[in-house]
Order: structure tokens, then C-alpha cells, then sequence
């Protein structure tokens, strides 16, 4: 097992020029302004322009339609996830500097490591997800949902919802599962407040050493609580992992465990903090429907599978080819890196009827693509759903008055994947 070429971010892919006889489009960027505000109009246009186009602004050959992404996603062989972790812009010099401190040395372990090690690890890390274990967590995530609505209902209205709820709630919830003590919660928030904008961001330089630093000051961190869980192992994640590497070290190493720990705060944090927020967003715009999940909560579990289509966290994903292939009818070389559009690909009209209704009671809403599909399909998408679940339940039985505050610009911070807002203010009936 080298660990050279398994570093946990490497360098960004150097821009490729477009495969020949492949459509190239020179306009548009997943960080454009226009894109940024509002994706899904464009998306839609993108799509109906055709499946596959060059993006000359990315570098990135961009697939739109559901059937590439799926094939993508299955061909493991043919697309690799080496890149899905890279940052898309340069790093720089003094970011750079921080990272090369000789202790920090996470290694690649879960999406962006390739087969077979990827597979081997898997094993272990899947396990870990088990379903007695994420249960264990509905109680903890109730209890804090409703001192958190305590918290909100105490203090000022209008309230500003991440700050308040969105951004704590799944932060504890992922360091509760991994074992991380409560004492540590404050220091750990901080810790990983902003990671999104490092790899798939248009971070500063000096936002980029100010991420870095809290990088590193992480992994030095898992690092003294991965070696705290293996001398005193718990009821958590950390310590079945540890206990795995314990039986049988040749299947998972202990600096991976240690990779997987400080991978995972991130992979289950911001993303939740975003799709809870869209799920407000897009709920209490369509108030018939949040009225509707008030009168019957058990309509919340589909209503969640419409969020995660319509409205997602996580609006593409990317690969890179080892090798030379046809994609979408277009030969591609060796090296080309993907961009998958899962905004297009949530909103095909072959698949969902009126794909830009937002409809809590669609019966295939569920047959999205927001978490990925195949070897590397989502591990969190069970915690995800039921965070979410158990969110707006504890919403609508507490406040169900309410609402958005009007005329606010709802920001998504440039990024090309992760979507949601960077601010949303709520208010209720006091
Ligand atoms: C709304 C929330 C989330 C979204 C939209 C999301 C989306 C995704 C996607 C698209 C992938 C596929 C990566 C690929 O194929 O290369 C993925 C992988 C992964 N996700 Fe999530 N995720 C979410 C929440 C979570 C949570 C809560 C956790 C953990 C607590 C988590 C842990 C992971 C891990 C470990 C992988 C890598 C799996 C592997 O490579 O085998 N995710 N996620």
C-alpha cells in the first residue's frame, strides 16, 4: 500500500483541452453568477442542448442526462474518483506551507481512493454504519432539535436558522456517531466550519491558509482521539473501526482509521447543514405543502426524497478516465476529467413528470441521483434522510407558523457542487 499517491488532497487537475469532436461550450462555469443564484433553469438548457459538452471555462467535460451519470458512476474501472477531493483552483504557497507540516499526512480512504483498497476499507466503514447504530442516534438528534427550537424560541425573531440550528445540529450529530465527546463540540464546529470551500470552492488565499490551518489543527486532533479510542474503546464508530484494525490489520490500517475519522466530519456536516436549509427553503415556498407535512407528519419521509431531488446539497460530482473511452457518443481520451450534472439529471422530464414542480408527494422522487450511485454510493444517505426527518418533525409539531422573512437574497457561495444558502432568516408567530 503506497501512501504517496493516496495523499489525501493533491493538486488540482491541469486544465485539458477539449476532446475532439466534442461540443465545447465557452460560456458557462458552475461558478458563474447567473448559475450560482439559480441553477436549474440553466441546467434544463444545458441538458436540452445535447448530453455531453466541453466546458472550456472548468476544463471539465460535462455529462447532463441521467443514463451517462449512471454509467459513469458503474464503471469504476473506466472512470476513477481519484479527483473527486481535489481542489479545483490552485492551493497556495502559504496554504500549501501549512499543509506540509511532516505530521499532517491523512491518507486517502473512502471516495477518492481507487479499488481494490477502496472496497477493502469499505468493508469495515459500511459495517460501521449499521442500522442499530444510526437508530441510537434518533434520540440524541430529537433531543437537541428541540433544545435547539428551545434556544430559537427564547431568543429574537426574526432568527437567523443556520447559525441557530442548521449548522450545530448535523456537526453533533456526525461527532456523537464517530465518539467525539460533547465537551469538544465548540472547538470541533470551528474546526470544520468552511472545508467545502477548500476543494470545491474560489477560496482567497488567505481563506485557504485560514482553512488549512483548522486542517491541520483536526487531524492532529483525530489523531490523539484515535489513539484515546484504541486504549478505551467505546459504544461508536472510532472504536469499531479501531476494533476491525485491532482483528485483522492487514485489512485496514490505523493510519486509515484515522483518515476515515477526519474525512468523515466533513463528508456528514455541511452537506446536512445544506440540505436542511433547502428543505425550508423549498417547504415553506410552497406553503400548501409545509401546511400538509403539519397536518400529517408521515408525509415527511417522502417529502425529504423530494428535497434531495429538487432542491439538493450536492448538485454535481466528478471523475476522471483512466483510460481512453466513448461517453454519451464521444470519444474521450485518457485523463479526461467529468463533471456530472446532477441539477440536469435531477430534472430530466423522461424520468420526472413536471421535473421543476416541487411535489412532496412524487412517487419516484426517491430515484435521484443526489447521493451517487455504485461502489461509492453515499454512506451517510440513511443518516442524512433521517436527520432531515427528524428535523422537520420537530419543526412543524413546534413552530408551525413558520416562515421565511421576506425579499431576502437567499447567497450560495461559489462552489461546484455543494448548494445552499450561506444565510436564511426565518420568523414565526410569538
Ligand atoms: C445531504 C447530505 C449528503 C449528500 C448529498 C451526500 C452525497 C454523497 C455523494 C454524491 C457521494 C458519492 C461519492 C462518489 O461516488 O464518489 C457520497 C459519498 C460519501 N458520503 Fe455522502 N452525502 C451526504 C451526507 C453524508 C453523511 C451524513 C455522511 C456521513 C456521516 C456521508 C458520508 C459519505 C462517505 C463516507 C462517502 C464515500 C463513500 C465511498 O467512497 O465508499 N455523506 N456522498
Amino acid at each position: 500500500m503506497t501512501e504517496r499517491g493516496n495523499s489525501y488532497h493533491q493538486a488540482p487537475d491541469a486544465m485539458i483541452a477539449a476532446p475532439s469532436g466534442c461540443p465545447v461550450n465557452h460560456e458557462w462555469s458552475p461558478l458563474n453568477d447567473d448559475y450560482l443564484a439559480e441553477p436549474y433553469a440553466i441546467a434544463n438548457e444545458l441538458r436540452e442542448a445535447g448530453p455531453i459538452f466541453f466546458a472550456e471555462k472548468l476544463g471539465y467535460v460535462v455529462i447532463t442526462r441521467m443514463e451517462d451519470i449512471v454509467e459513469v458512476f458503474m464503471n469504476p474501472d473506466i472512470y476513477a474518483s481519484t479527483n473527486v477531493q481535489n481542489p479545483v483552483f490552485p492551493i497556495g504557497d502559504a496554504a500549501a506551507a501549512v499543509l506540509a507540516a511532516p505530521d499532517f499526512n491523512p491518507v486517502a480512504v473512502m471516495s477518492n481512493r481507487p479499488e481494490p483498497d477502496h472496497g477493502r476499507i469499505r468493508v469495515h466503514t459500511r459495517a460501521g454504519f449499521n442500522r442499530r447504530r444510526i437508530r441510537t442516534l434518533e434520540p440524541y438528534i430529537t433531543r437537541r432539535s428541540h433544545e435547539l427550537i428551545d434556544d430559537m424560541l427564547a431568543g429574537a425573531c426574526p432568527t437567523e436558522f443556520i447559525d441557530a440550528f442548521a449548522f450545530p445540529l448535523p456537526g453533533e450529530t456526525v461527532f456523537r456517531f464517530i465518539g467525539f465527546p460533547e465537551a469538544d463540540d465548540e472547538l470541533l464546529k470551528n474546526w470544520c466550519n468552511d472545508r467545502k470551500a477548500f476543494s470545491w470552492g474560489r477560496p482567497t488565499e488567505q481563506e485557504q491558509v485560514e482553512i488549512a490551518e483548522k486542517m491541520l489543527a483536526y487531524w492532529r486532533y483525530c489523531r490523539d482521539f484515535t489513539k484515546a479510542k484504541f486504549e478505551k474503546p467505546g459504544d461508536d464508530f472510532a472504536s469499531e473501526l479501531l476494533a476491525a484494525h485491532r482483528d485483522t490489520p492487514d485489512e485496514i490500517s490505523y493510519r486509515e482509521v484515522e483518515s476515515v475519522i477526519y474525512g468523515l466530519s466533513f463528508a456528514g456536516h455541511e452537506a446536512v447543514t445544506n440540505l436542511i436549509c433547502n428543505a425550508l427553503v423549498s417547504l415553506l415556498s410552497h406553503r400548501d405543502q409545509w401546511d400538509q407535512l403539519a397536518d400529517d407528519p408521515s408525509l415527511i419521509p417522502n417529502a425529504v426524497e423530494e428535497v434531495v431531488r429538487f432542491n439538493s446539497s450536492q448538485i454535481s460530482w466528478r471523475r476522471v478516465t483512466t483510460q481512453a473511452t466513448t461517453l454519451a457518443g464521444v470519444d474521450i481520451p485518457a485523463g479526461t476529467p467529468v463533471f456530472m450534472n446532477f441539477a440536469s439529471a435531477n430534472r430530466q422530464p423522461d424520468i420526472f413528470e413536471q421535473p421543476d414542480e416541487f411535489d412532496i408527494h412524487r412517487s419516484n422522487a426517491a430515484h435521484n441521483i443526489s447521493f451517487g450511485k455504485g461502489i461509492h454510493f453515499c454512506l451517510g444517505a440513511q443518516l442524512a434522510k433521517i436527520e432531515t426527518r427528524l428535523v422537520l418533525e420537530a419543526l412543524v409539531d413546534r413552530i408551525p407558523s413558520l416562515r421565511l422573512v421576506e425579499d431576502q437574497q437567499l447567497w450560495s457561495s461559489p462552489n461546484i457542487t455543494f448548494r445552499g444558502p450561506e444565510q436564511l432568516l426565518v420568523e414565526w408567530d410569538k
